[in-house]
């Protein structure tokens, strides 16, 4: 079992870890499918709606849409596995940047987590640096998950309605904004349909808020990496935004048992995609493969989610 954490708490020990992990893997050759660039590369050959099935005379885009939620797991749930067989401890996680934890008390959750800081990193040799991040979003500065761009200047005052304009938001969209499935998850999307129907609450923001946020905006391709899908996963700190977003899937299921129903129509549950494993092999998974995190070995630390209590 792993146990994914949240990434402001991490110790030196899983530090060291983690970036080993990605050393280790931004070292393997790009003749093998595990491979750093393999890896973010991945990302964009189901984005973009990049690639064309002549026999459905459609394109494919796992964004904006239902395959939103359990694309992105798969995705992690690979990754995980490829860096801890690189580490070599089965245990090893990817942690949450719980974004969404709008507490003013040390160590912040709604910072750029130290391990992705520039301040960690002197000589920039770090495997999980990246030099595409926005300069602006470096703490002390809190995060805007509306991505309203108020990053310079943040002053106290500033800080305080960011806190609660995100809160609302978290509210709004894991609760008021996605009563049902449809709305949590986005629209249907079938063979020969048209490539992102539409995105469900959270992936329309905060998700795409905390990577335009976090890309740098005066980048050669403006927000790159975060901030623009084809180079989104190039920037380590993907993994530990979808890990929390893949969070908040769990999350929103417990919210309102009964209401909050993973999606059951067939259509969904038997579209496959195609992964590498942790041994390089091409493997293909079931959208039904995905609904339990128990069958897949791994679970969430658990957290205050405070933005629950913005309503009452
Ligand atoms: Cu495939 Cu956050 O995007």
């Amino acid at each position: 079992m792993r146990s994914r954490r949240p990434a402001h708490l991490l110790d030196d020990a899983y530090i060291a870890k983690y970036q080993k992990a990605y050393q280790l893997l931004r070292a393997l050759p790009d003749s093998d499918g595990r491979s750093w660039k393999n890896q973010a590369n991945l990302h964009c050959a189901y984005c973009n709606a990049a690639f064309y099935f002549p026999m459905a005379k459609s394109r494919l885009e796992i964004h904006y849409g239902w395959f939103f939620f359990p694309w992105h797991r798969f995705f992690l749930y690979f990754h995980e596995r490829i860096l801890a067989q690189l580490v070599g401890d089965d245990t090893f996680a990817i942690p949450f940047w719980n974004w969404d934890d709008q507490s003013a008390n040390p160590p912040l959750a709604n910072v750029l987590p130290d391990v992705f800081a520039n301040a960690m990193y002197k000589n920039k040799s770090s495997s999980l640096y990246d030099a595409n991040r926005n300069a602006c979003a470096q703490p002390p500065n809190i995060i805007d998950l509306q991505n309203l761009f108020q990053c310079e200047n943040q002053t106290p005052s500033l800080k305080a309605s960011l806190r609660e304009s995100n809160n609302r938001i978290m509210y709004t969209q894991m609760v008021i904004g996605a009563p049902i499935s449809r709305l949590f998850f986005g629209e249907p999307y079938k063979l020969g349909g048209w490539a992102g129907p539409g995105g469900g609450t959270v992936e329309a923001s905060p998700h795409v808020p905390v990577h335009t946020w976090t890309g740098n905006p005066k980048a050669k391709i403006a927000t790159s990496d975060m901030g623009n899908s084809q180079f989104s996963a190039f920037d380590p700190i993907f993994h530990a935004h979808h890990s929390n977003i893949d969070r908040l899937w769990e999350v929103w299921k417990a919210l309102a048992k009964g209401n909050h129903q993973d999606i059951t129509d067939p259509d969904y549950l038997n579209t496959e995609f195609l992964f590498y494993d942790e041994n390089g092999n091409l493997v293909k998974v079931k959208i039904s493969q995905a609904l339990n995190i128990n069958t897949l070995r791994y679970k969430y630390e658990d957290v205050a989610n405070l933005w629950v209590h913005d309503g009452s």
